[in-house]
């Protein structure tokens, strides 16, 4: 049996907790793993739930626990959910996320405090909620030859979009749909502004090039000033309003980054990405075009993708990380 931790009970952890208990059976008997939740770090209490006495919130306590070689946190925000990463990492645990907030600041330092470890950092989760684009990124394109992607990155504002183009809701309105439904960050201006789609691009364009570009230095516009007047004159000329992330990689080695809305015809594959989907666009010089397709947000397949990342570590245990590290 494999005895991991959850950092955070939140639609994500919770996610993780239901999964792994509702397909127990099924994971044993495709990977031969028996993975059990030993501790669930959260600030809250979880009386009625089934793991709920598993409940702490004494990290220490799965810090000091040698059956514990695994953590996925799910906390969200940088800090503390950075230095848990890396007091995990140091005492020879592997790290599974779905924060890009954390992979975006501090993903150099993590993998290479993971590889000085000998444990591993693997982020599946932190790009495209369910679409396992890090996992072909990083494994399936070292020939591709990469010279662009284009992303619909945060399911929050193309839900916005969706909905304020077929029903010609509100944007708030649309926004708190989007809270409801748990695809909202807890400070949705990570969302609306931007910040959230600009995070996710950096990390993709590091998974292509292996260089994190900071995102504070990516031109990043959102979609707050996008009106349903501005959706409808896209309509009437046959386009959608999307809020594209995008990378450029040129031949003298440079990295043009941007995030912002854009008008997209039906010609481009992202004009059919509504809703809460994301689409990831990667052009490359070798591959051609390769489309990637998938919920962006949301609390399964979100968790997903994280309990990809466990099952991937569990099953190699004694392989190195495969990613390179990056350079800023
Ligand atoms: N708030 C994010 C989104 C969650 O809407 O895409 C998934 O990263």
């Amino acid at each position: 049996m494999d005895h991991i931790a959850l950092l955070g009970l939140g639609t994500v952890g919770g996610g993780v907790a239901e999964i792994l208990m509702k397909n127990r059976s099924d994971i044993t008997a495709k990977t031969g793993l028996d993975i059990d939740i030993k501790h669930i770090l959260d600030l809250r209490k979880f009386p009625d739930h089934p793991l709920g006495d598993r409940v702490t919130d004494d990290y220490n306590l799965i810090l000091g626990d040698p059956e514990v070689t695994l953590v996925a946190e799910m906390m969200g925000g940088v800090h503390p959910a950075y230095e848990f990463t890396a007091e995990a990492l140091r005492a020879k645990k592997s790290v599974v996320t779905s924060n890009k907030a954390v992979v975006a600041e501090y993903g150099v330092e993590l993998l290479e405090l993971a590889a000085e470890n000998g444990v591993r950092y693997l982020f599946e989760a932190s790009v495209g909620g369910g679409i396992p684009i890090i996992h072909s990124m990083t494994d399936s394109m070292y020939a591709s030859d990469i010279y662009e992607i284009d992303g619909i990155l945060n399911g929050t504002t193309n839900y916005i979009l969706s909905a304020m183009k077929e029903t010609g809701v509100s944007f708030d309105a649309a926004l708190k749909d989007a809270q409801k439904l748990g695809y909202a960050e807890a400070n949705p201006t990570e969302d609306v502004d931007g910040f959230d789609a600009c995070r996710k691009i950096c990390i993709l364009a590091a998974m292509a090039s292996g260089r994190l570009v900071y995102f504070r230095d990516v031109p990043t516009k959102g979609i707050r000033e996008i009106t349903t007047d501005d959706i409808k004159a896209a309509s009437a000329k046959g386009g959608a309003i999307k809020l594209i992330a995008k990378a450029l990689f040129k031949e003298n080695g440079e990295i043009e980054l941007s995030v912002a809305p854009e008008v997209v015809y039906p010609d481009n594959p992202l004009f059919n990405v509504n809703g809460v989907y994301n689409g990831v666009l990667v052009r490359g010089r070798n591959s051609g075009d390769l489309l990637f397709y998938g919920s962006g947000a949301g609390k399964l397949p979100t968790a997903g993708a994280v309990i990809s990342d466990i099952i991937d570590i569990l099953l190699h245990k004694n392989e190195m990380p495969a990613q390179k590290l990056w350079h800023k």
